[in-house]
């Protein structure tokens, strides 16, 4: 199980403090929002931000690109020390082709996102190309949002598209996770989990951090049917 807290949770003026928290708390990824202001209506940071953060810790960078362009952005996130980067299927299969050729050629890690209200099927040709899979379980754009659960069968979905072709790419949850939704995640096939309230509001992050791998690891099911249903 990948706990992946998100620093848009995180107080903005000590970025770096909160990285290194959340690095001393064994996170095991570091998950990084980066919204444009027209993909999504809100605006977070950017690469100059990403270069600071990858100087205060060495956890793995997950860098979520909420962007219309993310063609331009590519580049400058990788030599800022992005270590995996995720885009968007509602960005249309013809520029999603593209993208998925471009970070190869990066050489980092691919994951592909999709919001609540688009059809499962739109990720399907892509499967075999991809590194993770990122099932929203909000809309995108702010943190602290309520779970949406007409999501979970998203995630039974590709947990079963994974085991019936032996492909590998992993399984993200993104918005709205806590303990309770975590395990509810995890139960349906979800193995990386992105937490931004619900992990940093705690004082004790390490505990918190510990509980969270726990209580998925205990309820995950690797094709989202066999266990409890
Ligand atoms: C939502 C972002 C999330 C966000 C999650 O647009 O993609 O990563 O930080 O925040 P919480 O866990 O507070 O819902
Ligand atoms: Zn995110």
């Amino acid at each position: 199980m990948i706990i992946a807290p998100s620093l848009l949770a995180a107080n903005f003026g000590k970025f770096a403090k909160e990285a290194r928290r959340i690095e001393k708390a064994k996170a095991d990824w570091l998950h990084l929002d980066i919204m444009d202001g027209h993909f999504v209506p809100n605006i977070s940071f950017g690469p100059e931000v990403v270069r600071v953060v990858r100087k205060e810790t060495k956890l793995p960078l997950d860098v979520h690109l909420m962007c219309s362009r993310p063609e331009i952005l590519l580049e400058p996130f990788v030599k800022a020390g992005a270590d995996r980067l995720t885009i968007h299927i509602e960005l249309g299969a013809e520029k999603v082709n593209s993208l998925i050729w471009k970070i190869r050629q990066l050489n980092v890690p691919i994951g592909l996102a999709i919001n609540p209200p688009t059809a499962i099927a739109e990720v399907e040709p892509f499967l075999d190309r991809i590194d993770l899979l990122l099932v929203m379980t909000v809309n995108p754009g702010f943190g602290g949002q309520p779970f949406i659960h007409e999501t979970l069968p998203k995630i039974q979905q590709v947990a079963s598209w994974r085991k019936k072709r032996n492909l590998k790419y992993r399984i993200e949850v993104d918005g709205g996770i806590t303990y309770e939704t975590a395990s509810e995640c995890a139960r349906c096939g979800a193995d990386t989990f992105v937490s931004g309230t619900g992990l940093l509001k705690h004082l004790r992050l390490k505990s918190a951090v510990e509980k969270m791998r726990q209580i998925a690891a205990t309820a995950h099911c690797a094709d989202g049917i066999t266990k409890g249903t």
